[in-house]
């Protein structure tokens, strides 16, 4: 059966998720968009004439569009402030809402749309998507091999300079809230702990071309004494890391590197006598062929099977919390210049 959805918010990103409707197979036939809603009614159309969506209703009203269209999924691609409302506007009308990142403005409103969701009885997800990609995923498998022993410390850090203008521009915590949730949240995964506490340190260095927060250094502590360390600016003009974070898991055997790309270092404790015994590369196993590793279409097809099977999606609002929970713990720190304790 062919799901209808609407799409709300065709700015930039919302190119990205048509395309990844269209053009990947089980995901073209399963779902027909029926609405475009976008407060710049250009936006919309402009949308429409690029995908060719020329029976889907056009509209500046969300509430209007999902009335008429009777849709069963909402697809939230608006910026993060007008979030909640049409988040909630969505569950109203009875839709499964799959939601851009991050997942809400405060953990208030988080909290409010897992329990309007839950009484909707309705999946509420949010594109995490970067935690679908296949380094992050082997990273994960690689660690619950056990091949480096017992995880103690992971290690990201991320440099990169975009001049994006538009809304990243003038937000607050920019960093923190727009870019970093996806280390963070890759790390949460990566190394299948809880995060417990952090001390973050928060700048807007010089020469920045952001109003605010373009550069952050958190420590986390995470459950079983594993440290998490971040280190991030978007403002670092020169040699840039990858949009992944350039990565390094310690553990109670030995290291693993992967610098957000292709290359991957594994290495163990070597035979040496002596100060230092040097080291043994190990392999790190290749992704598996039918591993799901694309991105924004992975977390879609992950929403509909959630909504087939009644199986909760990898990244449903009510465990996306906890991420969300490391990005303003880390902000509530860098602000008071204390330790913040997470709670969800
Ligand atoms: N997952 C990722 O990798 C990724 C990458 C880029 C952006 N994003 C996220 O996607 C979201 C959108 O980012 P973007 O770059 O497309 O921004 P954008 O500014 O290009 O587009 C946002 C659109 O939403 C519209 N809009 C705002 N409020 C609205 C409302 N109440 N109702 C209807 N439309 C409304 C705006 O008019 C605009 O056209 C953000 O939350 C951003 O963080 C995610």
């Amino acid at each position: 059966m062919t799901l209808k959805a609407v799409l709300c918010g065709c700015g930039a990103m919302a190119h990205g998720w048509m395309r990844a409707l269209k053009t990947t197979p089980g995901l073209a036939e399963a779902i027909t968009i029926v609405g475009l809603v976008d407060l710049d009614r250009s936006a919309a159309r402009s949308l429409a004439e690029a995908f060719d969506l020329t029976d889907a209703v056009v509209g500046t009203d969300l509430d209007r569009v999902l009335e008429e269209t009777r849709a069963d999924l909402l697809f939230d691609v608006v910026v993060p402030v007008a979030r909640k409302a049409v988040v909630a506007a969505g569950l109203k009308h009875g839709c499964h809402v799959l939601s851009e990142k991050p997942m809400a403005t405060s953990l208030e409103e988080a909290r409010e749309l897992i329990a309007l969701a839950e009484t909707a009885g309705r999946i509420h997800a949010v594109v995490q998507n970067r935690r679908f990609i296949s380094g992050i995923r082997r990273m994960r498998r690689f660690v619950e091999s056990g091949a480096i022993g017992e995880l103690t410390g992971v290690h990201c850090d991320f440099f990169i300079a975009p001049h994006f203008g538009g809304f990243r521009e003038q937000m607050e915590n920019v960093l923190l809230l727009d870019m970093a949730i996806h280390t963070f949240d890759a790390a949460r995964f990566v190394s299948g702990k809880r995060p417990l506490s952090v001390y973050c340190l928060e700048t807007n260095p010089a020469g920045s071309w952001y109003a605010h927060g373009a550069s952050a250094n958190a420590i986390f502590k995470f459950s079983d004494d594993v440290a998490f360390t971040y280190r991030g600016s978007w403002c670092a003009e020169g040699r840039r890391t990858s949009w992944e974070s350039a990565w390094r898991l310690v553990g109670s055997k030995g290291m693993l590197t992967w610098d957000g790309e292709e290359a991957f270092e594994a290495t163990v404790a070597g035979t040496g006598e002596g100060l230092l015994r040097g080291h043994r590369a190990i392999d790190v196993p290749p992704p598996p062929r039918e591993e799901e590793t694309h991105g924004h279409a992975s977390v879609i097809a992950d929403f509909l099977n959630a909504i087939r099977s009644g199986h909760p999606p990898e990244t449903a609002g009510f465990d996306n919390i906890k991420s969300l929970a490391m990005v303003f713990g880390a902000i509530e720190s860098a602000r008071t210049g204390q330790p913040v304790a997470i709670q969800v």
